[in-house]
């Protein structure tokens, strides 16, 4: 009996008949094109999700009064019958391999950023008021760029206060975009009455202070929804599915939305007899990482108990969302607390979860990461794409072949794009080597795992495919050029990673200082010994070796509970460097008591981060007040202090019994080169080619292996 039976149980959402619980988590993600018509590119990614196994694939954020009311700049329509021929590919494409299909209807109301882009009036239940944060700040430029280009340049946008002719009209379009969906093929609608959208803003009673029927009570605020609902049946045939997304919560939201409030709104819901529930939440973003507090959820199955609550205030179906990983889906299900469980970034990662836990195999599923790239690509007005998984967003493009003529690759480097690129080789029918330096599959990935352990999910699934597959792997071997002769390599593929380059700064060579790669080395034991030689005393030494950082174990909990013990750091740390690494490396040390400051030298901070992710580190520093300097010079480190320049010339210091050199890491070519001049046929990948993290590891080692 399956471990996950009642999450792969058949069930009847409605009328519709799935094959099991696992719904594609509606997804806005700007596959359409720039007049909203569905794309090869959308409904090959659709596809791929149905060809997964999945039960239901909802197409997120569909637009019912295009261009009018749409939030993003590729959002896909259903506002007329042109439209309808694309969608019914999609919807074809989708039912060929069993899933069943919907898409969530959706007016963007006061956030429809195409409507300020294009100078048209943003209509809404009432004036909206406005919150203040500092998330621009966070930007680089260009993505403010990006970010501005969206917003209208000539003036402030002018506001629509919806009146009751506007609010039939807006029923209207509901009621019409879903009769459209019904003859595209599609087999419900999710009306969409959260995240701060059109119906959101008439339930919310902070954000609705109509003096009229549609506001004030709670009966006055859910009117426009029932009106909604009831449109929406009226013109669909009793086959069709019809359900709504609701919030339990309004965050950081004084009078916002509340989950007593939300529950009596279900039931009034019900009443409509919508055919299920889903059950979100938002917040409003007062702080950037509000943001991850909801809608996109952070904190694991953090919305699963207001479903619950959800659930037992209604005798209709609850559709349970966010984090929500399979093994507690299927418990929620068993124990009735939900229905069905909607799964987003999950599926981004990978569309094949379901199969994979119908065969038996979750420990091959690849995890997400939870590093925020898909959706802060909708904030620069991009398409989305996934860090974990290249293949995200190509599925129209990328497919993974049997090779016509397989080859013996060697690869050098069993990091992430080491790794990937032997998973895909040999997926594909090439015969793999991959040889390693040290004695253990991972590189820089190891310690990224360390500092954000969400990493280590994704390691683990690169090891076992690595694992799995018949891949050699020589663990302790330098690539030489005679090896790779001895080897008749039909091709190379060199993945060592970056080179960092110590700083010319006086003092960067005293023993307290530290650059990244030495403290990677001596905690995750890669020539440990060495680097212990050089900075640590007898007596560190010492304490290393009684089973502190030896490297002698290859359990990352382990280290993460050991480095809380001991690490070779003093009590106030400097790292030099506010990118990626650095930022990562001063929540990691923040939570080893530890008291930080990052001098960083430009003027952005954690630039390679994704810009929700990178919110959420800052905040997180920011709360624990560690000094987040920028454009600042180091130009001196002595025994107890650093000593740097800020903007204007000034000089200051910053106490520091230990110093960590985040910067300098750039490409490293030279073993390829070396290779390549031997006559051997190379591809470097990863950060040895460009620097470029998990994201780009994975993508150059996808790239050179379908290239092969
Ligand atoms: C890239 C991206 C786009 C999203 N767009 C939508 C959307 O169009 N409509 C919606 O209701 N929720 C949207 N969400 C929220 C998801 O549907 C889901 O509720 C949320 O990601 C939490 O579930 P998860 O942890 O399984 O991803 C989006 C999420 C992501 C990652
Ligand atoms: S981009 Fe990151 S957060 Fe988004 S689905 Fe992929 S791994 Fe998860």
């Amino acid at each position: 009996m399956s471990q996950f039976k009642h999450l792969l149980s058949p069930a009847k959402l409605g009328p519709v008949e799935l094959r099991n619980r696992i719904i594609l988590s509606p997804m806005g993600d700007n596959f359409a094109d720039e007049e909203g018509y569905c794309t090869e590119q959308m409904q090959a990614y659709y596809e791929a999700r149905a060809a997964g196994g999945a039960g239901l694939i909802i197409m997120g954020v569909v637009s019912i009064a295009f261009p009018h009311g749409t939030a993003e700049p590729f959002q896909c329509a259903i506002s007329d019958d042109k439209y309808i021929p694309g969608l019914a590919k999609l919807a074809e494409r989708v039912h060929k391999h069993g899933a069943k299909v919907a898409m969530q209807i959706q007016h963007a109301g006061k956030v429809a950023a195409r409507d300020l882009a294009e100078g048209r009036e943003l209509w809404v239940p009432s004036m909206p008021r406005m919150t203040k944060n500092d998330i621009m700040a966070s930007l680089t430029q260009e993505e403010l760029g990006k970010f501005i280009s969206s917003q209208r340049r000539d003036g402030n946008p002018t506001i629509r206060v919806m009146d009751k002719d506007d609010i039939a009209q807006m029923v209207e379009w509901f009621a019409a975009a879903a009769e459209r969906a019904e003859k595209a093929g599609f087999d419900g609608v999710e009306i969409h009455a959260a995240h701060n959208y059109i119906i959101a803003g008439f339930l919310s009673p902070y954000h609705n202070q109509r003096d009229d029927e549609y506001g004030g009570s709670l009966e006055n605020r859910v009117r426009f929804m029932r009106e909604v609902i009831r449109a929406v049946r009226a013109r669909v045939s009793p086959e069709f599915g019809v359900w709504i997304r609701l919030d339990a919560y309004e965050l950081h939201t004084e009078g916002g939305i509340h989950l007593d409030e939300a529950k009596q709104v279900a039931k009034i819901a019900a009443e409509e007899a919508v055919h299920a529930i889903a059950v979100s939440a938002y917040a409003t973003i007062t702080t950037g990482s509000a943001f991850t507090e909801a809608p996109l959820v952070q904190k694991p199955a953090g919305f699963l108990d207001w479903a619950a609550e959800v659930r037992a205030a209604v005798d209709t179906p609850v559709i349970a969302l966010g984090r929500i990983e399979p093994e507690v889906g299927n418990k929620a299900i068993a124990e009735g607390r939900c229905d069905f469980i909607a799964m987003g970034r999950k599926l981004l990662a990978d569309p094949e979860l379901p199969n994979k836990l119908a065969a038996g195999k979750p420990e091959t599923i690849r995890p997400c990461i939870y590093c925020y790239v898909c959706v802060s690509q909708i904030f620069i007005n991009e398409r989305i794409k996934c860090a974990a998984n290249p293949f995200t967003g190509q599925e129209h493009q990328q497919v993974l072949l049997p090779a016509p003529h397989p080859k013996h690759v060697v690869i050098v480097g069993g990091g992430p794009a080491g790794m990937e690129a032997a998973r895909v080789a040999s997926l594909r029918g090439h015969r793999v080597t991959l040889i390693e330096r040290s004695n253990r599959l991972g590189g820089t990935l190891f310690f990224a795992a360390l500092a954000y352990p969400e990493n280590g999910v994704l390691l683990d699934n690169l090891v076992a495919q690595v694992k799995e597959l018949p891949i050699e792997v020589r663990f302790n071997t330098e690539a030489t050029p005679e090896l790779l002769d001895d080897l008749n390599a039909d091709h190379v593929f060199v993945a060592t990673g970056a080179k960092r380059d110590a700083p010319n700064i006086p003092g960067a060579d005293l023993k307290h200082v530290w650059s990244g790669d030495e403290l990677r080395r001596l905690m995750t034991g890669d020539r440990a010994e060495e680097i212990a030689k050089k900075k640590l005393s007898l007596t560190q030494r010492t304490m290393m070796k009684a089973g502190s950082l030896s490297g002698a174990t290859n359990s990352r909990d382990a280290l993460q509970g050991l480095s809380k013990l001991w690490m070779p750091l003093g009590k106030n740390v400097a790292i030099i460097g506010g990118g990626l690494v650095g930022l990562e490396l001063a929540e990691f040390l923040i939570e080893r008591g530890r008291k930080v400051t990052v001098l960083e030298p430009g003027p952005a901070l954690g630039a390679e981060l994704s810009i929700v992710r990178r919110w959420r580190v800052l905040d997180n520093l920011r709360d624990h007040q560690v000094p987040l300097l920028t454009r600042c010079t180091v130009s001196r480190i002595d025994a107890d202090q650093v000593h740097y320049v800020d903007q204007d010339h000034n000089p200051h210091t910053v106490a520091a019994h230990s110093v960590v050199l985040a910067i300098g890491a750039g490409p490293d070519r030279s073993l390829a080169d070396r290779l390549a001049q031997h006559g051997l046929p190379v591809t470097a990948i990863g950060d040895c080619q460009q620097l470029g993290y998990i994201e780009g590891a994975l993508r150059g080692g996808t790239d050179a292996a379908l290239a092969l």
